[in-house]
């Protein structure tokens, strides 16, 4: 029989890009009684919920919760806006993006995907070329994932959003943040996203098993002609019962205590002190792997992720090797490569339940597991790592 917490002394380090690390406090919200969905009380957490999430995607719009992965809010954002044969154009920035074309095809849309490196966000000026190029406008919908979780690049969406508005293109514009929301700044009011998606094991800090569309009052219009099959996913029925604090199914109930204490944790910090933690912690990795002498994944400095590193291993050197390595000594679980990257890169995530120290140890891993796994490497990551968050802190 499995043990659940078969782990030798010490806290497991979990420092994959999600699931990440539960606080204590969510844990301990999780481990409330389940109360009846349909009474008083239920209705009372619902909706001091959905007013939090508000503030945490900033939006003045509705979020959509579902009792799903992050999977299940792409389908949604798909299946509540379009029409079978309807043309979007999505880009090829890693793993992620491909799954949700490969999704798109699924549902007979006719996607337009623009190839990538994998090492690379969306390209404003080609999004703008794009549509400009469509004079049938024809295109309805743009998708961009804004954190690739496979690559550690960032693209730009305020930058995106600029290039539709210069376009003068009607079309549509959604965003995964499955791995930016309440790590990197995201603004789906300001930015005039249309359907946001997230996940909730990411920046959230929960365990995985909720997701979310915010949905602007242009998707929600755009909702009422959509031609796609939908019952469970259909935004309709889940906004008009959330009005009261209740849900048309059974909620999670004591993932929505987590997600309770976490929007409280966030907004006792703030969200732009939660950018910015994430922004050091982005930064104090880059440059321990700088002085290892290895090579990030992402290739534009304008495009570096806060709340992952991908990092490439030198040609000839197994990176699922090097990671098996770093489990079975120091307890350490590191992001593998994912798809075509599979054995080349490794993440490390530095997002969600993170400080100074969790960094520190989790570099220390790395740079003692670089040297047991025999990858050639400058010594001093960690060191210039601490001299940057020293520094930092003091400028603080
Ligand atoms: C950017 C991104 N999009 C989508 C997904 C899929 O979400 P899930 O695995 O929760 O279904 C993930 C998962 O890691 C992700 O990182």
């Amino acid at each position: 029989m499995l043990r659940l917490d078969d782990h030798p002394s010490g806290r497991h380090f979990l420092q994959i890009p999600g699931p990440t690390n539960v606080p204590d406090r969510i844990l301990r919200a999780l481990d409330h009684p389940t109360i009846d969905h349909r009474g008083p009380e239920f209705a009372r957490l619902t909706l001091e919920i959905l007013d939090g999430l508000k503030k945490i995607f900033q939006t003045d719009g509705p979020v959509v919760i579902y009792p799903a992965s992050g999977t299940g809010a792409w389908e949604a954002a798909l299946a509540n806006t379009l029409s079978p044969g309807d043309r979007v154009l999505m880009f090829e920035t890693g793993h992620f993006a491909t799954l949700w074309r490969k999704m798109a095809a699924k549902f007979a849309l006719e996607v337009d995907f623009v190839p990538g490196d994998w090492r690379s966000g969306v390209d404003p000026a080609l999004v703008q070329q794009k549509l400009a190029a469509d004079k049938a406008q024809a295109i309805k919908a743009v998708m961009v994932v804004h954190n690739e979780t496979s690559t550690g690049v960032t693209s730009r969406i305020p930058q995106i959003r600029e290039a539709i508005d210069h376009a003068q293109h009607p079309a549509l514009f959604m965003v995964d943040t499955i791995s930016s929301l309440a790590s990197i700044d995201y603004r789906h009011g300001q930015w005039r996203v249309d359907v946001t998606v997230a996940g909730s094991q990411k920046g959230l800090m929960l365990p995985p098993g909720l997701s979310f569309n915010a949905v602007s009052e242009k998707a929600l219009a755009a909702s009422k002609a959509a031609r796609l099959p939908r019952s469970y996913w259909s935004w309709d029925e889940i906004i008009a019962s959330n009005r009261d604090g209740y849900f048309p199914y059974t909620p999670s109930t004591n993932l929505l205590y987590g997600l309770h204490e976490a929007i409280a944790m966030l907004l006792e910090e703030g969200l732009p002190a939660v950018f910015a933690r994430h922004q050091r912690h982005g930064e104090a990795t880059r440059r321990a792997v700088c002085t290892w002498g290895l090579e990030l994944l992402c290739r534009n400095p304008e495009e570096y992720s806060n709340s992952l590193t991908a990092i490439q291993l030198p040609d000839g050197h197994d990176a699922d090797r090097f990671r098996r390595l770093v489990l079975e000594r120091f307890d350490m679980s590191l992001g593998t490569g994912l798809g075509k990257l599979a054995g080349r890169v490794f993440r490390i995530g530095h997002l969600g339940f993170f400080n100074d120290l969790t960094l520190a140890g989790t570099l220390c891993g790395v740079e003692m597991g670089l040297g047991l796994a025999g990858v050639p490497h400058r010594a001093g990551g960690v060191q210039s790592a601490l001299e940057y968050l020293s520094a930092a802190s003091d400028a603080k």
